[in-house]
């Protein structure tokens, strides 16, 4: 059966069905992946705490306000916040912000994926692993230390299999988002969410009991502000973003097919809730096992393709923790894919009237293209680096460019963008009728989305992007102790 909205869409068909898929969005390889990951390359607690920081206060607001848009507008997000601000009385061209982050959404669709066929490669790896070596044993055993790390550059380096296992995961995700809002997508997560967490929460008792928790709560949670860099802080809300699926217009796709019963603020703070929780246990659940397999838990992609699959070498029934774990990855990862190819879809099914199979494709078949680009980038077109001549670029390959331009300036900038739409632009009788916010939070909301995203949002952009002169006017104020890691040294 096709559930729909109040404007006879097709639509989420119950309210635990929209939290469930927009937890499937928002959970996937930002938390499991990119989280411990900027954790580790970002200094551990420092960034933990601001990133904490930025999703309550600057996360769940624009969470709130982008859901809110797209269950007003009904439809895909640039006609949403078209609508929102034709009846508030201001400009169409506000739908240019919803633009960008369609846009934003099919990039990071085309490099997400090739990591999905990354966590694909893996998945096979421990499943030979396992039917060689057995259930109980540690993995790879017999394989010494050098080969198990030569895996990984092995993989990415194998153009042929790299840009197969992506198409590979782009068709996986095609063929659940082909079938619509209730028949497909929501089916994806209502059934892969509930196995994701069981696997999640088993795997981290695993972890905290055998492995190194007081050494890992302390890395995670010691602050050091004095690792509180601009980059630090431009990482930390980017990872924010990445992780809440923020100012991709990711949420106001969603919210387009929520009925209007629906408490918004409500399921806002679940959302954002069940995606931090999960970004800290994967620490928890990662973390315990590097460090007590002797390993340095750096950051960076390695941490996952490499140092985790040492520590699975070190342990009792390494094999086949590993490939629940990778399972658990490659299912968070497919709800997240299946919501990065929705927001594109429905922004072509609107926009040509296209039927939803054929946009889809289309989509997919574009997502391929860049998605080859970015498997090659780590491999044949390693020299590549579109973005090179800026700063911010500088040695960076497709897929990292496309990943360091919508982390780091598109999401925040799209999100700056809906803030000041909705604290400024739109209509406060229309917003108010559609936040499900009273009392105390109703006013302390609307100051976080009028005065503080933004000029947050601006500073932290700005500090991100030209890092030294942020450091030199800290440094001139008086304040010596946020500063650039160049300058620092
Ligand atoms: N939030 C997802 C993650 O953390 O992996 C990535 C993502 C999904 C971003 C959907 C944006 C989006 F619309």
């Amino acid at each position: 059966m096709v559930a729909t909205t109040s404007t006879g869409r097709d639509g989420w068909s119950s309210r635990s069905a929209f939290i469930l898929a927009a937890i499937g969005s928002a959970v996937g390889l930002g938390n499991l992946v990119r989280f411990p990951a900027e954790a580790g390359a970002n200094g551990g607690g420092a960034f933990v705490l601001f990133y904490i920081l930025c999703i309550v206060l600057i996360g769940l607001p624009v969470l709130l306000s982008e859901t809110l848009i797209g269950r007003h507008g009904q439809a895909a997000a640039p006609e949403s916040y078209r609508k929102v601000a034709e009846e508030s009385g201001a400009s169409k061209s506000w739908e240019l912000v919803a633009t960008l982050g369609v846009l934003s959404a099919f990039l990071v669709l085309s490099f997400y994926c090739v990591l999905g066929g990354w966590v694909l490669y893996y998945m096979y790896l421990f499943v030979a692993d396992l039917i060689a070596t057995g259930v109980s044993g540690p993995a790879f055993d017999g394989m010494s230390f050098e080969a198990v790390d030569a895996l990984f550059p092995a993989m990415i380096a194998n153009g042929p299999v790299t840009v197969v296992l992506n198409l590979i995961f782009l068709a996986i995700t095609l063929f659940f988002v082909a079938r619509g809002v209730s028949g497909g997508i929501e089916k994806v997560a209502v059934y892969l969410m509930p196995l994701f967490f069981v696997l999640l929460v088993g795997i981290t008792i695993y972890s905290l009991i055998g492995g190194a928790s007081q050494e890992t709560f302390d890395y995670l949670f010691t602050f050091e502000p004095e690792k509180l860099t601009g980059e630090v802080m431009l990482a930390a809300v980017g990872q924010a973003f990445f992780s809440l699926s923020l100012g991709v217009a990711g949420m106001v796709t969603y919210g387009a097919y929520v009925s209007r019963e629906v408490n918004l603020a409500g399921t806002s703070a679940i959302i954002g809730a069940a995606d931090t929780s999960v970004a800290l246990v994967a620490g928890l659940c990662i973390f315990p096992i590097v460090i007590a397999a002797g390993l340095t838990p750096n950051g960076g992609l390695g941490l996952m393709f490499q140092t985790l699959p040492h520590a699975f070498q070190e342990i009792p029934f390494g094999s086949l923790i590993g490939l629940a774990f990778f399972i658990m990855v490659g299912f968070a990862a497919l709800t997240s894919s299946v919501a990065l190819m929705e927001v594109p879809s429905a922004w072509v099914i609107d926009q040509f009237r296209l039927p939803r199979p054929a946009a889809v494709l289309l989509v997919t078949a574009l997502a391929a293209v860049f998605g080859t680009l970015s498997a090659l980038s780590t491999g044949m077109l390693s020299g590549f680096h579109p973005l090179g001549f800026l700063p911010m670029f500088e040695g960076l390959g497709f897929l990292d460019t496309l990943d360091t331009l919508t982390s780091k300036l598109t999401m925040p900038i799209g999100a700056l963008f809906t803030a000041v739409f909705i604290g400024w632009i739109a209509d406060k009788r229309l917003v108010d009728s559609e936040n499900g916010l009273s009392g105390g939070l109703h006013y302390l909301w609307r100051f976080l989305v009028r005065w503080f995203c933004p000029l947050a949002l601006l500073l932290i952009l700005l500090g991100g992007i030209f890092p030294d002169r942020a450091a030199q006017l800290f440094a001139a104020l008086g304040g010596g102790e946020v500063q650039s890691a160049e300058v620092a040294e």
